[in-house]
């Protein structure tokens, strides 16, 4: 397709995108001449909902209004403020409103989910990960294992894609899983890889955790908000995710969790232990909310995955989260998913003649990404980076992530088929003067 043809498709498909006013009700950053930057970055920082000013300094003037009288008579009352992210997160995750909750940031809640799942015991004391994994969940499984007193290189099981691939199809996690379960107490997979933008089925994942009598956890921080998820018939056990990259929560947003609720609901409530396999680290926030003020030593455990909360709830993080999914409730998860399929994969069809200068590491299948495809430059990482820098220059907001991939994702509440045409027309331009 010449530029120009690919051009007039793109506004094509934005005059027919039934999504399209959804864009105006962001806020798009902008070059020093006022033009809307080419935003592909929600993968990292989704953009700032414009009702979110509303709602967050509506809570400012409660604070200020009400003073401590806002627990109870804020407009939103703040003591059951997490309540009103439930039944919206419980959409975006395919689970019941009481198996989801809105509470601290991805990495503590990761903890407290492993302090809860992670019950090493006999010769059933592994975690398996992903090799590569994200940073922060290495560092808090490692963590985990060195805390009962085992030695976290020997017990961390790191699964590598099959020799010369990137990517790592499911047989090879079943396989693994068959291989050693009988040693695996636990396994935390992601949703979507964040380097590679593989999207795993969880599904199969789960029960071929469950086969193996291991705990199948996932970590959603590139899932939640943009591809479909099914936690609750997935049978997945737990879930963790953030709320500031596709749910546009705000930098520190508040983060989530998700435990089924055979765990939550198989034991009586006095008790700190849930269903889960071992206990459960309390606070009063996970207190039934009824008796809570009451003060009493002994806990009794509010209903779900609220009994997972410590603290009373951060409220200006939470705020802007409330105006995002307000956004997706309206438009809906299925109609986001279906433009986001289309989007991608236009992008994917802009990008394929730049190969082989381009590599597109993201599986070309839309069952198996969501919504981010990530790009690997030809003649090393050197280049690469010569190549982003230029990207930047350009307008173009995506990022580099070690140690050589340019990671770039059309965001469908307020990404355009025409940002998909701009960016392939600033990488062939960057390829260009990049040698
Ligand atoms: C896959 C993944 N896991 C964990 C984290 C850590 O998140 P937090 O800083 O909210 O704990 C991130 C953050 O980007 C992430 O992408």
């Amino acid at each position: 397709m010449s530029v120009e043809l690919a051009l007039s498709a793109a506004q094509a498909r934005d005059a027919a995108d039934p999504l399209r006013a959804l864009r105006a009700r962001f806020a798009l950053p902008r070059d020093e001449r006022g033009a809307p930057l080419v935003y592909l970055c929600g993968h990292s920082l989704g953009l700032l909902p414009l009702a979110a000013r509303d709602i967050v300094n509506a809570e400012l003037d409660d604070w200020a209004r009400l003073g401590v009288y806002g627990h109870e008579h804020a407009r939103r009352p703040w003591v059951p403020y997490h309540e009103n992210l439930s039944a919206p997160l419980a959409m975006l995750t395919g689970a019941q409103p009481s198996e989801v909750v809105a509470m601290n940031s991805l990495t503590v809640n990761l903890h407290l989910m492993l302090a809860s799942f992670y019950r090493p015991s006999g010769a059933r004391t592994r975690i398996l990960i992903e090799a590569g994994a994200f940073s922060s969940d290495r560092h808090a499984v490692a963590s985990h294992i060195a805390w009962r007193d085992l030695d976290p290189e020997s017990t961390l099981l790191e699964l590598a894609p099959p020799a010369g691939q990137d990517l790592v199809p499911e047989e090879t996690l079943e396989a693994c899983l068959a291989e050693h379960g009988a040693q695996i107490a636990l396994v935390l997979w992601p949703g979507v890889q964040f380097r590679t933008g593989q999207a795993f089925d969880l599904a199969r994942i789960a029960r071929a955790a469950h086969a193996s009598g291991c705990i199948a956890g996932f970590d959603l921080a590139h899932s939640i908000g943009n591809t479909s998820l099914e936690l609750h018939a997935a049978q997945a056990d737990f879930a963790v995710w953030c709320s500031y990259k596709y749910l546009n929560g705000g930098p520190g947003a508040i983060g989530g969790c998700f435990i089924h609720q055979r765990h939550s609901e198989a034991q009586p409530r006095a008790s700190h232990s849930g269903g889960v396999p071992g206990a459960r680290l309390a606070g009063w926030w996970g207190h039934e909310e009824r008796t809570r003020f009451l003060m009493e030593p002994q806990f009794h455990a509010a209903s779900g995955a609220a009994a997972w909360q410590l603290s009373n709830p951060p409220i200006l993080a939470a705020a802007p989260l409330i105006a995002s999914l307000a956004i997706f409730s309206e438009a809906g998860m299925t109609a986001l998913r279906e433009k986001s399929v289309a989007l991608t994969d236009f992008l994917d069809e802009l990008l394929r003649p730049l190969e082989p200068a381009v590599r597109i590491l993201t599986p070309r299948d839309s069952a198996r990404r969501g919504c981010q495809l990530s790009l690997r430059i030809a003649a090393g990482a050197a280049r690469g980076k010569r190549v982003f820098d230029a990207l930047a220059a350009r307008g173009v907001v995506c990022d580099w992530r070690s140690p050589d991939i340019i990671r770039v994702a059309p965001v469908p509440l307020y990404n355009r088929f025409e940002d998909a045409w701009r960016f392939s027309r600033a990488l062939t331009e960057a390829l260009r003067e990049s040698p």
